[in-house]
This record gives structure tokens, sequence and C-alpha cells, in this order.
């Protein structure tokens, strides 16, 4: 099957197209021959695509650990699921990504792709929805009439953190640059925040919530702005030794009941998702390196490998 793997170039990593063998659902494995992947840019430098688990190095990783496609293939003991339906959700950091022509899952990790989305836009959903859920929900339990700031609104998981605030009764607050100030407020937030023109903790009220997906001096300034009792969650693991930002931090986890419920929002209408980009998998490459001509501005750029969109 046709791959993108990552190699050193000398000025960092980038992606190489290779070809390997297809590979085989194991016992409580699903095979998905993958339509389209999604691309979160940092992955190349997590640990996962640079370290095995046992903490060797790992050489040649496919990046890329959400997608939507077809099941291919059902390993013993792996139910739930058929051949041939149409699928979407995550797979393990440590199993190799998506950004190949097939890749291995489980039925914990999927679930039927909502009926409303193209694969292309379906696939640039798993990691930005199911981050915003469970940093929103299951970590900062989130409840009705709080206010919560989430700062990077229009990004991959921002858009996702807007919605689903929204959804569950907060008043929104988001920061995001001026050129997706009417997006962001579409998707419900109360107030926007253009991060280049104005510092946030100068103009909004105490927080309940701040949801981080820009970590650094942001998630440090963000400590202020938070009601006595409030709660920060951040994405972005560079807090270095600094306790609060190590207990704010998590990494998304698959789910399968979270991707039907978010799949149920989707095709209500109540949700919606955003494809920044789109490039086929030869181009995997300018995609991870956030190197894209065409961009939308918003959401987050999806490798297409099928021939089925
Ligand atoms: N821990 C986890 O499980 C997990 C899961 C997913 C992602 N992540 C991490 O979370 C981060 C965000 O991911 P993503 O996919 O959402 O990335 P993204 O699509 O690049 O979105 C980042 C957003 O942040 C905005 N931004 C940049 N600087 C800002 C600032 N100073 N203030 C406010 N907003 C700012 C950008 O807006 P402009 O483009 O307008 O500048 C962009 O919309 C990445 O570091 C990623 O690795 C972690």
């Amino acid at each position: 099957m046709k791959v993108m793997q990552v190699i050193e170039s000398g000025q960092g990593p980038t992606l190489s197209a290779a070809d390997v063998a297809r590979p085989t659902p194991g016992r409580g494995q699903i095979l998905v021959r993958v339509y389209a992947a999604g691309v979160t840019t940092t992955e190349l430098h997590w640990n996962p695509t640079t370290r095995r688990k046992s903490g060797e190095p790992r050489l040649n990783a496919i990046p890329g650990h959400e997608f939507s496609g077809v099941i291919a293939g059902i390993g013993d003991g792996a139910d739930g699921f058929a051949i041939g339906q149409q699928v979407y959700g995550m797979n393990d950091w440590y199993e190799e990504g998506t950004t190949a022509e097939y890749c291995l899952t489980e039925p914990s990790s999927i679930a039927r792709k909502p009926a409303s989305l193209t694969y292309e836009v379906a696939a640039a959903v798993p990691i930005g929805a199911l981050t915003a859920w469970q940093g929103l929900l299951d970590r900062a339990k989130l409840q009705r009439g709080e206010r919560v700031l989430v700062h990077g609104g229009a990004g991959g998981v921002g858009v996702f953190a807007v919605q689903l605030a929204h959804i569950h009764g907060a008043h929104v607050i988001a920061t995001t640059s001026s050129q997706t100030v009417a997006l962001v407020k579409e998707l419900g937030a109360d107030e926007i925040i253009d991060y280049k023109t104005a510092r946030f903790e100068q103009v909004i009220d105490p927080v309940d919530v701040v949801f981080d997906t820009v970590g650094g001096a942001i998630r440090e300034r963000s400590w202020n702005v938070l009601k006595p009792g409030g709660r920060l969650i951040t994405i972005v693991g560079d807090g270095g030794a600094d306790p609060r930002a190590k207990d704010a931090f998590f990494i998304v986890e698959a789910n399968n009941f979270q991707l039907v419920e978010v799949a149920k929002l989707l095709d209500g209408g109540s949700l919606k998702a955003f494809v920044n980009a789109v490039v086929p998998l030869t181009d995997a490459a300018t995609a991870y390196a956030g190197k894209v001509q065409q961009k939308r501005g918003y959401g987050k750029a999806v490798v297409v490998i099928g021939t089925n969109q």
C-alpha cells in the first residue's frame, strides 16, 4: 500500500512516499481502507512519532491518527462492525498512522461516519471534536451558564471547543485573528478577541474555564483570568516543570460513545466541521509543513487517499 513516512531532512522531520505491506487485522483489530486523513502538523515532533513505547527511537512512522474510510477487514473478536461500512475515528498513537491507504484500529476507536459529511470533512472531525469534548466536559466539567475562554477559536480543535461550549449553554469568549472573527461568532462565541490587536486579560471579565489550544505565554497569562476555583485545561504539552501546566495538560483518547454523539450533532446540524485545505497523499508533506497555498484559514487540513470521494 502507498503511505507517507516521517524522515529526517536535516532541517527537521518531513514526509517521504513509500510502499509497504498492507497490514492484516489481528485479534480485536479492524482494517480500514482510508479515504481521508486529518493533519495535526505538530505530530511529527510528538513522542509516539519519534519513540516507541519502549523508549527506543522510532523511524519511518506513518503520521496522522484520524481518518474516514470503509471497513476492509475484521480480526477475530472485533465486534460491532461489518466489511464495507463507512466509518470515522482514530487509531492508537503508537500504531502506524492513517496517512496511508490502510490503517489498523479497534472497534472502541471508531463509529459510523456522519452520513451528511463527505469523507474529506469527516476526517477533519475525530481529534478536534474528541479533544474539545474531553477537555471541556470530561475534565473541566463545564456547567451551563459558566464563562469559558477558548484560545485559538478557529483552529482544528478550537472550532469544536467553541461550538461544544455554546451547545452546553456556556458564555463563550474566543480568541482568534481578524480574518476569522465572523466565523467564530457564527459558531456561537458571545465575545471575540482579535489576539493580534488586544490582550485578552485586559478586556475580559474573569472566567470559570480556560480551554487553551495555544500554550506558551498565552497559557501563562491565562491563569490570571480564572475566577477563584476556575479550571484551566491545556492541550499543548510545553509547560515544562510548571506543576499547574502539567496538571492542566491531557492527551485526547479515542472514544466510540463520543464519536457516535458527535456524529449525531453533525448530522442534526447543531455542530459544523471545517476543512482548512485538501491535499492528495503525494502532497502530505506540504500539509504537515503548514505550507498549503489554498487555505481557508480555519479548521484543519486533510489528506485525501481514496478514489471514493
Ligand atoms: N493534547 C492533545 O490531545 C492534542 C490534540 C490535538 C491537538 N493538540 C495540539 O493543540 C494545538 C492546536 O491544535 P490545532 O489542530 O487546533 O492547531 P491549529 O489548527 O493550527 O489551530 C491553532 C489556532 O491557534 C490560533 N492562534 C495562534 N496563535 C494564537 C494566539 N497567540 N492567541 C490565540 N490564538 C492563536 C491560530 O489562529 P491563526 O491561524 O489565525 O493565527 C489557529 O487558529 C497544537 O499544538 C496541537 O499539537 C493537542
